[in-house]
């Protein structure tokens, strides 16, 4: 069973969630998308990201994936939360650290700055990484006391 992903992005995010909500589709994982639902409506970075954070923490074992122009207003808004631990990638080892050491539970991205391909990449190593533990628990652990 693949993983159940919330997509949210604000207007500047969009295209670029429209996209990875495609991609996820095709390769099966259960999305479940918040909005917004247009590119041309501004909207707050900061709503979409609480919304966002709020679902991934209500529903145990879901991830979430938020856009906004730059990915930064978002990860801002997500990070408030205690037990969200939300990264914003840039590139494949990112991804691939935000999972092993920092166990990510939400990716975000700069729906102004990377294309598809990029992010697919991106989305792909998340997935087929695994948390290793260990040393890494107590520093975890230490963000939400
Ligand atoms: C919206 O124009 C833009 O400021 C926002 O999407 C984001 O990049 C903020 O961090």
């Amino acid at each position: 069973m693949k993983e159940k992903i919330y997509l949210s992005s604000d207007h500047a995010g969009y295209d670029l969630k429209d996209k990875i909500k495609k991609y996820l589709e095709d390769q099966k994982y259960e999305v479940i998308d918040l909005g917004t639902n247009n590119n041309y409506d501004s909207v707050s970075y900061s709503e979409y990201g609480k919304k966002l954070a709020k679902n991934v923490l209500n529903d145990k074992g879901s991830y979430g994936i938020g856009v906004c122009g730059t990915g930064l207003g978002i990860s801002y808004s997500v990070n408030r939360f205690k037990g969200i631990r939300g990264a914003r990638v840039t590139s494949v080892e990112d991804a691939k650290l935000a999972r092993e050491h920092n166990d990510a539970n939400v990716l975000l991205f700069g729906g102004r700055q990377l294309n598809i391909d990029q992010v697919e990449k991106m989305i792909d190593q998340f997935f087929k990484s695994k948390y290793e533990g260990g040393r890494h628990q107590k520093r975890i652990d230490e963000l939400d006391e």
